[in-house]
């Protein structure tokens, strides 16, 4: 079958935070894209501190509504990425990543230099830094995948209420691990969520300096 994506700039504009799934399946083929898509993202040193744990069977997403103030779109939606951060994934993964960066034409220079920088950087971090870290490169991943979902035609919503306790509970989870966010994935139910609109660009973006408007 040929999929026609939608460009970016529709899933963009046209993209609605789904209020409801109707629990179709997620085709393997496209899953793995919409997966790829997010490991595709940059992140700080490359370091790659994201962790997903996709849950699709019933069993498991009834247990994750559970541990998220049981919202519906958790249960019905087709699959919920759980998207985490492991706060110390830098510590094994530091020589893998020097290691493809090598294969892929990283600088002697630069290996050396990272691979004291990166200890130095991280290992300074209090657990609250390190949360902040893990969010910023995670959400961006996050992000990559939920526009990629949206391109391949599927609907999304990206979920913060849930208990981070039982989250781990349901999913096993390392002690490293932070749950940063869920992102449900599958197709409108019904009528689609109302369009909140956006703050004037006046509101939120400045030229050269706070306070100053932009011009476009
Ligand atoms: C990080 C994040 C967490 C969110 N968490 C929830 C949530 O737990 N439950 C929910 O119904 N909506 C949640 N939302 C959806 C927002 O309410 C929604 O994005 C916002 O109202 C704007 O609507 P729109 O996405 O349709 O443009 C979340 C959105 C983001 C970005």
């Amino acid at each position: 079958m040929i999929t026609i994506e939608k460009p970016l700039s529709k899933a963009i504009t046209e993209r609605r935070s789904t209020p409801s799934f109707d629990g179709t399946p997620i085709p393997a083929a496209d899953m793995k894209k919409i997966l790829e898509a997010g490991l595709s993202a940059p992140s700080g040193y490359n370091m790659q501190p994201w962790r997903f744990v996709v849950v699709q069977s019933p069993d498991q997403k009834k247990r994750l509504r559970g541990a998220s103030y049981n919202q519906a779109k958790v249960e019905e939606a087709s699959a919920v990425i759980v998207a985490c951060g492991d706060s110390d994934g830098w510590r094994r993964d530091l020589d893998l990543m020097l290691q493809q960066g090598r294969e892929g034409g990283m600088p002697e220079s630069y290996a050396e230099q990272a691979k004291s920088s990166v200890p130095d950087y991280l290992s300074s971090f209090s657990a609250d830094k390190m949360f902040g870290w893990l969010n910023k490169q995670v959400m961006l991943a996050f992000s990559f995948m939920l526009l990629t979902a949206e391109t391949l035609g599927y609907d999304t919503a990206p979920l913060e209420g849930f208990e981070q306790d039982k989250i781990h509970e349901v999913l096993r989870l390392p002690m490293s691990y932070r749950v940063v966010a869920l992102l449900a994935v599958g197709h409108l139910k019904g009528a689609d969520k109302f369009d909140g609109g956006r703050f004037d660009i006046t509101h939120t973006v400045f030229a050269e300096e706070f306070g100053k408007p932009i011009k476009l």
